[in-house]
């Protein structure tokens, strides 16, 4: 037995020395020291031994065993040693080339758009509301003045889920609901921006989904003044200082008198392009005073407040601000388009 011991570890440590991977020295590893391995099998044996031989032929396979594990580790660490020696001498690194960089982001035309409305109006008092973008009948028309029936609704083909709930055609619900949520005796000042969804063809100026802010002031005594000024300052702050306003009476089923609002063209100045179609303005923006039937509506005492109300789409504003002639851009998510802002 101590003859085959001290065979096994001359094979041992002869194979270690010739091993020239680190797959190889783990083949080793466990064709001797493994459960299967030779020195185990022999540890395995030694109950064939006579009582007294047992301590010292286990003193002896411990003893090999220990300097096989010792020769393992070191020609391990040799064979790793190697192994990145010649990475380093192969693999080249160029440190001379640029960087990785990560891209940093930026945010969409109507983003800063729309940042930049909220900003204006924040500064003149007004908070920001919001209003589910799918909306009950009730909202959308009726608590606005729009009955079922009514030929008004024919103004904004809609899309419909149920009879009774739709995508919201327009960002006025939020009128009748900021109204519903308030204490009527407290006034109000809100805008309330977010998506609006009509039935209408995705050409260059239409698409069937865009966005809209919503403008809401009520308090006692407010007047058709009051929005003519609130909407000359705010326009003026968003396009240039000289912005003239025109009020053209117009109809909205929840605004009564109601008026349609242009500025001077953005491009030509008033003198007359094709963006303007020759007339000098731009239709901007609908509003109006709140009809006293939706104060009433939505717990208000017409008698002892009044309020107007305004609604501008946020498209139109950032193509005229940016001079984009095509809505659809804002929708393609075309790198190379959004890229210029
Ligand atoms: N909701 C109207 C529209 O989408 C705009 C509007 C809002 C008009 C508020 C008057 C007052 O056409």
């Amino acid at each position: 037995m101590e003859q085959q011991l001290s065979q096994i570890k001359q094979d041992a440590i002869a194979a270690i020395k010739a091993a020239t991977s680190l797959s190889e020295l783990s083949e080793q590893r466990v064709k001797y020291l493994g459960k299967k391995g030779s020195l185990t099998a022999i540890l395995r044996g030694m109950g064939k031994l006579a009582p007294e031989d047992r301590p010292r032929v286990g003193q002896l396979v411990n003893d090999v065993r220990k300097e096989l594990e010792t020769s393992l580790d070191d020609k391990q660490a040799a064979l790793k040693a190697n192994e990145l020696a010649n990475r380093l001498s192969t693999e080249k690194i160029d440190v001379t080339l640029p960087g990785r960089h990560h891209e940093i982001g930026h945010l969409h035309p109507l983003t800063l758009t729309l940042n930049k409305i909220k900003g204006i109006f924040k500064s003149m008092g007004y908070s920001i509301a919001e209003g589910p973008q799918i909306e009950t009948d009730y909202f959308n028309f009726e608590a606005l003045n729009l009955p079922k029936d009514h030929p008004a609704r024919d103004m904004q083909d809609s899309f419909y889920i149920t009879e009774d709930i739709l995508m919201r055609t327009q960002t006025s619900p939020v009128q009748a609901r900021t109204m519903q949520a308030h204490d009527p005796n407290s006034p109000i000042r809100i805008i309330a921006p977010g998506r609006v969804f009509r039935r209408d063809d995705y050409d260059a100026t239409h698409s069937p989904m865009f966005t809209q802010v919503e403008g809401l002031c009520i308090d006692k005594d407010i007047s058709f003044s009051d929005l003519k000024g609130t909407l000359t300052s705010a326009m003026r702050q968003l396009f240039s200082d000289d912005l003239e306003l025109r009020f053209r009476p117009s109809f909205f089923p929840f605004t009564e008198p109601s008026a349609e609002v242009d500025i001077t063209c953005v491009m030509c100045h008033g003198k007359g392009c094709r963006v303007c179609k020759g007339t000098g303005w731009l239709e901007i923006l609908g509003s109006g005073m709140v009809h006293p039937h939706v104060l009433e509506m939505s717990g208000y005492d017409p008698k002892k407040v009044s309020g107007f109300a305004f609604g501008l789409g946020v498209e139109r504003i950032a193509m005229l601000s940016y001079g984009i002639e095509d809505l659809r851009l804002f929708f393609d998510n075309d790198i190379r388009f959004l890229k210029q802002f």
